[in-house]
């Protein structure tokens, strides 16, 4: 049925119509490139454009789509694309916060509720899930990810996939996804944004294709290029990764966007003019141009001059008309724009399950000797720069949140304890006294009100106000702004100006808690040894600040686990936990320095803290693994059990990590792999027994010929609350 649609649609069509549907033009609200579009309404009634971004007023949308269904010729529906990256008007936590979650439901959930919303205000398409694995903290895109693993980063990519677009789009609040930036956008050398990334081919396969490619066989209807090259050729024009890699071996069958004016970027990347770079995105399997109009002003030309082939324009363009057929919108182009849904937008019930959301993604970095949580008693000295700003809880991308109305870390406070415990304020500190950091992490109206005072003026006050109270919560750290994109940093820590204030709180000798706010991992290792307490509340969404009270307070015993290691210094970086042995690691038995090894000189190896740590209110145990069988035969399995005891008093969630290293491999293996993970409520002084399946797919791995395999031999298994705290089995697969 679709076909026959389609086919007779693309008969009637002129090539200029053609054209126009692979045509995604701005609104302009937004604007992250170098072009914004003119004309937009006459462009929609000559049938040129097939899309927009960045509308957001229902209202709006609904005059845009009568433009295109009533003053057009062929009447063809628009798509309403926007980043509904983590949230819509309800936002949740930014996705590296969500994947410390480790709970897929969840992650589910809240890409539901975002659709559930975006879907009642006009837009049928969304630019997530962003799935790129990133190991450098310096890259601001970090914090839209779900870190450094390619095993979690796959199934959140399927989670968030289901939760847009559920079974199909008979649901009027199913809405299309979009994974992005293919491919390899996270590996931009230095972390500096849209730099070149250069990988082998193995690499690919086994560490940073697996999210998209889950993304893929999860249904998502739509792929965003990355801004990147791979293998020399970007993203965009390249056609072994969007025709061969993409459709060919993963069989995928929606269409291609492009990043913001990437088709025109390739004029700066050194492949030739407009024309040229049209006809080359075109011919690699790229449908849609975002912004650029490169496909509108050029490729007619490049037709007549047979540089492309008009085969080559109607399968992009039946890719699109398919993908509007599948959402219904040539049955009703009015599904998501009747407004009569506003009233599902925000609604108590979601930002209540927002809230518990948030709780779970923040990691307790260090609780030394139990100070939190906090007593409802006594008085608090809430100080820094972040402890009253409303603007700054949402995090990078979240367009469509109305930032002004979340309440701040002090109002969610107040409100949670009201008279029990005396709160007295500070700013403390400016964001930071580099005016070049605070003007240039300045976005989407969302800068930190800069106080006249000098920093001895503000330090000063804090310290007075810290005086009068029993304990410090110091709520520091990074902007909103500070990270995301075009927001890389090559000094991932505290700003100095914050870092001072917090020095002078830790020696007043008082209790000192740090509530950090952050959109990568940061260098923190003065304040691991330096502050009792520090909670990594990332930015948790509109109702922040209440989450953060929950846990405070002991409301909710916190249970969230990195996905990125947090490195002990920037020079550390790319970092990870599933690297290589090399042929001069160290043994357990060296120094962490030594000699003719591969080491640094002045800081060790290891991470300040690991992937797939972070601490509970609660403490558990682990026993030793034990396996059903110690070795097993292709097509058949074994399971691996551990008891873990929650030795404490305190109900709490665990999350158990299992990992696997295959200890010689016809290419170098890495020396741990994460192959699946539970989390797993215990109450207080009570066991569990997790149970994991090992078959032979956990152990398959893309081989130097570029075959999935597994080889038999001698494997390690591991179990364990962190990818270093383990305990350890092995087993043969024969
Ligand atoms: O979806 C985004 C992308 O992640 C970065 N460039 C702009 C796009 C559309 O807003």
């Amino acid at each position: 049925q679709m076909k026959t649609f389609v086919d007779a649609l693309l008969k009637k069509m002129t090539l200029e119509e053609k054209l126009g549907q692979l045509n995604l033009l701005t609104s302009g609200e937004v604007v992250t490139g170098s072009a914004v579009s003119t004309g937009v309404e006459a462009k929609i009634k000559a049938g040129q454009v097939g899309a927009l971004l960045n509308m957001t007023k229902v209202d709006d949308i609904r005059k845009a789509q009568q433009m295109a269904v009533e003053q057009s010729r062929l009447k063809i529906p628009l798509l309403f694309g926007l980043d509904v990256v983590h949230g819509y008007k309800t936002t949740f936590p930014i996705p590296l916060a969500l994947s410390c979650s480790w709970d897929m439901t969840m992650i589910e959930r809240s890409a539901r509720v975002a659709a559930l919303e975006a879907s009642a205000d006009g837009i049928n398409w969304t630019f997530s899930p962003m799935v790129d694995i990133a190991r450098d903290a310096r890259w601001g895109r970090i914090a839209e990810g779900s870190g450094e693993d390619p095993y979690l980063g796959s199934q959140i990519a399927a989670a968030m996939v289901r939760g847009y677009q559920g079974n199909n789009f008979s649901e009027n609040s199913n809405i299309l996804a979009c994974v992005k930036h293919f491919a390899l956008y996270g590996a931009a050398e230095a972390g500096r944004d849209y730099n070149t990334t250069d990988m082998s081919r193995v690499r690919m396969y086994n560490e940073y294709f697996p999210p998209y490619k889950a993304a893929v066989e999860a249904g998502a209807a739509t792929v965003m290029t990355s801004f990147n090259e791979v293998d020399g050729i970007p993203a965009t024009a390249n056609k072994w990764l969007m025709t061969d890699v993409l459709r060919q071996q993963w069989g995928f069958k929606g269409f291609v966007v492009t990043d913001y004016t990437a088709i025109n970027e390739m004029i700066a990347h050194g492949m030739g003019d407009l024309k040229t770079v049209s006809a080359l995105a075109l011919n690699a399997g790229t449908d849609m141009d975002m912004v650029g109009e490169g496909f509108t002003g050029t490729i007619a030309q490049s037709l007549k001059e047979g540089k492309v082939d008009i085969n080559t324009i109607n399968t992009a363009c039946r890719r699109i008309l398919e993908a509007k057929y599948k959402l219904g919108l040539f049955k009703d182009p009015y599904r998501n724009c009747k407004g009569d849904r506003s009233t599902e937008i925000y609604t108590p019930e979601k930002r209540q399950e927002a809230r518990k959301a948030a709780t779970e993604t923040f990691v307790l970095l260090k609780n030394q000797q139990q100070l939190l949580p906090l007593k409802k008693q006594g008085s608090i000295a809430l100080i820094g720069p972040l402890a009253n700003s409303r603007v700054n809880m949402t995090g990078t991308w979240s367009v469509s949140a109305e930032i002004t109305k979340h309440p701040s870390l002090l109002e969610a406070l107040q409100q949670t304890v009201g008279n029990q415990v005396k709160i007295n304020y500070a700013k403390g500190s400016n964001l930071t006294t580099d005016s070049m950091l605070e003007i240039n992490s300045t976005m989407f109206g969302r800068s930190l009100h800069r106080d006249a005072r000098t920093a001895a003026e503000l330090k000063k006050e804090a310290l007075a106000i810290a005086s009068q109270s029993d304990i410090i919560v110091a709520a520091l750290g990074e902007s909103s702004e500070m990270t995301g994109e075009a927001a890389s940093r090559t000094d991932i820590g505290i700003p100095d100006t914050q870092k001072e204030l917090l020095a002078a709180l830790v020696a007043t000798g008082k209790p000192v808690v740090l509530v950090l706010f952050a959109g990568r991992p940061m260098t923190l290792t003065w304040e691991n040894e330096h502050v009792p307490a520090i909670l990594n509340v990332w930015f948790g969404g509109c109702e922040a600040g209440a989450a953060i009270a929950d846990v405070l307070f002991g409301d909710v015993n916190p249970s969230g686990k990195l996905t990125t290691s947090f490195p002990q210094n920037v020079g550390q970086l790319p970092l990870y936990y599933s690297h290589k042995n090399t042929g001069r690691p160290l043994t357990a038995n060296d120094k962490w320095f030594t000699k003719f090894h591969s080491n640094y000189l002045d800081v060790s190896n290891e991470p300040l803290y690991p992937f797939g740590y972070g601490l509970s209110y609660s403490s558990f145990s682990y026993s030793d693994i034990r396996l059903s069988a110690k070795q097993f035969k292709p097509g058949s399995h074994i399971t691996a059990t551990v008891t873990v005891t929650n030795t404490s008093h305190q109900d709490g969630i665990e999350i158990v990590q299992l990992y696997t290293r295959d200890l010689v491999g016809s290419i170098t293996r890495p020396v741990k792999e994460l192959k699946g993970f539970q989390r797993v409520a215990i109450k207080a002084g009570e066991s569990k027994e997790v149970t994991f399946t090992i078959s032979e797919n956990d152990l398959k791995f893309y081989n130097s010929e570029l075959k999935y395999v597994a080889e038999p031999g001698d494997f390690k298994i591991f179990i364990g609350g962190n990818s270093r705290d383990v305990k350890e089995e092995g087993f043969k697969l024969l």
